[in-house]
């Protein structure tokens, strides 16, 4: 994918990734919508895409497709879509609360599928997704089952997606380690169980780009290199 003059949506810019993703993608001369929750903060991302921001909020699907509609009316099109949109939550499996439950999988599952099909819709012959998923797909981690079981969730729906769409999108899920944003910080619910140091986000930021303009399908870690690998 040329990123260069890509129309783009970041759903999520106002977060830590997010943001630093959208920084990237300007900086390949993309064209970028910023979108996001907390109004301030996806404001200052937009103001430096030179666009107009988009509020939504994942545990609204119908708000995930406005998101959409709203980019390409801006954009003339869509080209990539980058979701990186989510939230943790913490404690034990069986003492787990159902609301809080119900708006984990919602935002890490059900609104970042209602932007991807959304979006899939809008491309037409050919486009992109990149979707942050986490390592916990690969490896689900006691203290965050919910957390661990909603990221498998969609990146097994990725998984699904790209194939049927093999013909006209590249789907690329990055499933990064634990990072240093804080995000374990804002979780909704519970204490984080002992966290590994964290991993530079800027080097997912690097390989998320990379990865789209290469064509990748996911981005991992390699634990033995210690390094995120693009295949
Ligand atoms: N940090 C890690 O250790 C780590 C590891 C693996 C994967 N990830 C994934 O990476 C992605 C980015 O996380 P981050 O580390 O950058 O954390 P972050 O700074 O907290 O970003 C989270 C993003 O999700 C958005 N969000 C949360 N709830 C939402 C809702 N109900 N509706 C709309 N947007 C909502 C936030 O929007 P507002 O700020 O506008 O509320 C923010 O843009 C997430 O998918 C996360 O699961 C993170």
């Amino acid at each position: 994918m040329e990123l260069t003059d890509a129309r783009v949506l970041v759903a999520g810019a106002s977060g830590a990734l997010g943001g630093q993703i959208t920084d990237a993608l300007l900086a390949r001369g993309a064209r970028v919508v910023a979108a996001g929750r907390d109004a301030d903060r996806v404001g200052a991302v937009a103001a430096r895409c030179g666009t107009e921001p988009v509020l939504f909020d994942a545990v609204d699907t119908e708000s995930c497709q406005a998101t959409v509609t709203a980019a390409v009316e801006q954009l003339g099109g869509l080209d990539v879509l980058v979701v990186c949109v989510g939230v943790a939550g913490f404690g034990r499996a069986a003492e787990a609360d159902d609301a809080v439950v119900e708006e984990l999988f919602a935002v890490n599952v059900l609104g970042p599928m209602a932007l991807v099909r959304a979006a899939s819709a809008a491309m037409g012959d050919q486009g992109a997704v990149a979707v942050v998923s986490a390592i916990l797909a690969d490896l689900p981690t006691a203290g965050m089952a919910e957390y661990s079981a909603a990221k498998s969730a969609l990146a097994t729906w990725l998984g699904v997606l790209r194939r049927e769409e093999r013909r006209r999108l590249t789907v690329l899920d990055v499933r990064p380690p634990h990072l240093d944003t804080g995000l374990d910080g804002r979780a909704l619910a519970g204490e984080p169980p002992k966290l590994p140091a964290p991993f530079p986000s800027a080097d997912v930021v690097e390989a998320l780009v990379q990865g789209l303009a290469e064509g990748s399908r996911e981005v991992v870690l390699d634990a033995k290199a210690g390094a995120l690998v693009r295949r």
